[in-house]
């Protein structure tokens, strides 16, 4: 049996992955009582997406964006092979995957955002305090309605995630949760978007 490993996820990408899963767990319980912490993990949460954002451009190779974004046909292509079971095995984020970074970036990206708005227009504070005095009472309330649908939105897509996860590593009979927290894969069956056919 091959056992040799091979680093995929750098420390960066650990850190930030473990952070996020702290920070919106954070934000999500504490939504209705403590506003204060509530408002600063949406800003860490937000801190944490622009560092990956840049990190996703100039960090090591399994974690830029070139390495695992793919065509929606691609996707489609992949998840039609999850259900018969014959999904390659990726070293990387595997096609799926990356579609899931990104909709879980942009989901939490727009939770933050109108979060921000909220925050701005009802109380008046945070980047956006300003808009205060502007906006009525309605549009406010409309910025809650949507921060809550993101947040929601937010949590369907973890969901989806975690079962993806539990999918994946079930089909080629590996730990990826272990490997988000040692960096470490198995090189064996592997393959990179760059070696497709
Ligand atoms: C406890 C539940 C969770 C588990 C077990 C889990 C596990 C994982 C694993 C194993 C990967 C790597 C997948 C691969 O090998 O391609 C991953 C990636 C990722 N997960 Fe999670 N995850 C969890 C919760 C979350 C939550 C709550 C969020 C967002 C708030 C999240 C956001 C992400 C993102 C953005 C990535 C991509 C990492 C990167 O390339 O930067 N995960 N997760």
């Amino acid at each position: 049996m091959n056992t040799q490993q091979t680093k995929v996820w750098d420390i960066f990408i650990r850190v930030f992955h473990w952070s996020l899963v702290a920070t919106f767990a954070i934000a999500y319980l504490t939504e209705d009582d403590f506003t204060t912490l509530h408002v600063y993990t949406g800003y860490s949460i937000i801190t944490l997406i622009i560092l990956r954002l840049i990190w996703g451009l100039v960090g090591t190779r399994h974690a830029r964006f070139n390495d695992f974004v793919v065509s929606p046909k691609n996707v489609i292509r992949y998840l039609k092979d999850v259900i018969q079971f014959r999904a390659k095995r990726y070293i990387g984020h595997n096609p799926a995957g990356g579609a899931m970074v990104l909709a879980l970036l942009a989901s939490l990206s727009m939770t933050v955002l109108f979060g921000m708005l909220v925050y701005g227009s009802a109380e008046f504070s945070g980047p956006f305090s300003f808009l205060g005095d502007s906006v009525g009472n309605s549009m406010a309330d409309a910025f809650g309605e949507v921060h809550e649908f993101f947040a929601n939105f937010t949590l369907l897509l973890i969901f989806l995630h975690v079962v993806g996860v539990a999918v994946a590593s079930l089909q080629h009979k590996e730990n990826l949760v272990r490997s988000m927290f040692t960096g470490y894969k198995k090189t064996d069956n592997m393959i990179n978007h760059n070696n497709e056919t």
